[in-house]
């Protein structure tokens, strides 16, 4: 993997959005990811839509994860979150943008479905990533088997405690989600994965310098031929090489 550190989060976004232009500009299958980290990347891509004339209108897009239980419309759900924070402000299809169904009956269906869905788009050709603070990839919580399928997963305590900050209290985040699994995630042709901020430092240490292993289910990315990894300064205080 290629490690890349910017000076600020700002600056993050900006290397992290020159990767992916070029994937637009060929009309790409982008694998989007939700979270506070990608924002900076969504806000430099949007702008270059808006100031610049990049256009998504070829591209379609899949999100990596979604919350059990929240109707799409609910602000929480990551349905309205990645329309809220990018989608929305570039020109993207908005039926191209596809997701998880966090609703459904038939976890086990719609994530067997979701797995033809990205196969018959021909895969994700870039994907986004951010890191949770315990080494987790979209909701593939530790341990999990890093040739896992898309699933639905229970969150780990942290993790709930980490996103109780987009909502008013702890009790309102649900405890369950549908991910795809690390396994999906690899296939991606291409990988980008953001860190900023001194609180995924412990975690970008063991993504990049730890043994690859189930207990930090982003070390798996050490595999993948093809994945740069953005950091700021605080994110890369820990690494050691
Ligand atoms: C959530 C998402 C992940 C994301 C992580 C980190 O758990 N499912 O995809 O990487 O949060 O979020 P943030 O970028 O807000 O720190």
């Amino acid at each position: 993997m290629d490690i890349i550190v910017r000076p600020t989060a700002g600056e993050v976004g900006e290397y992290a959005a020159d990767i992916i232009e070029p994937f637009v500009r060929a009309g790409a299958t982008l694998g989007l990811a939700t979270g506070s980290t990608p924002n900076p990347t969504y806000i430099e891509l949007a702008r270059r839509h808006r100031e610049e004339g990049l256009s998504f209108a070829n591209c379609d897009a899949f999100l990596l994860d979604e919350y059990v239980g929240l109707e799409r419309e609910d602000e929480q759900s990551y349905y309205a979150t990645i329309r809220r924070e990018f989608t929305n402000h570039i020109d993207i299809d908005d039926a191209k943008v596809q997701s998880l169904d966090g609703r459904t009956d038939d976890p086990e269906a719609e994530a067997r479905s979701y797995e033809d869905r990205i196969r018959a788009a021909g895969g994700v050709d870039v994907q986004i990533l951010g890191v949770g603070a315990n080494g987790h990839i979209a909701f593939n919580e530790p341990p999990s088997a890093l040739d896992s399928r898309t699933r639905r997963i229970d969150l780990h305590p942290t993790t709930v405690a980490d996103n109780a900050r987009f909502l008013d209290n702890e009790e309102q985040v649900p405890r369950q989600a549908l991910t795809q699994g690390v396994g999906t995630i690899m296939e991606a042709h291409t990988i980008v994965l953001i860190a900023t901020g001194a609180n995924k430092a412990d975690a970008v240490r063991a993504l990049v310098e730890g043994p690859v292993t189930p207990g930090c289910p982003a070390s798996v990315l050490q595999n993948h031929p093809r994945t740069t990894v953005v950091l700021d300064e605080e994110a890369a205080s820990q690494l050691r090489r």
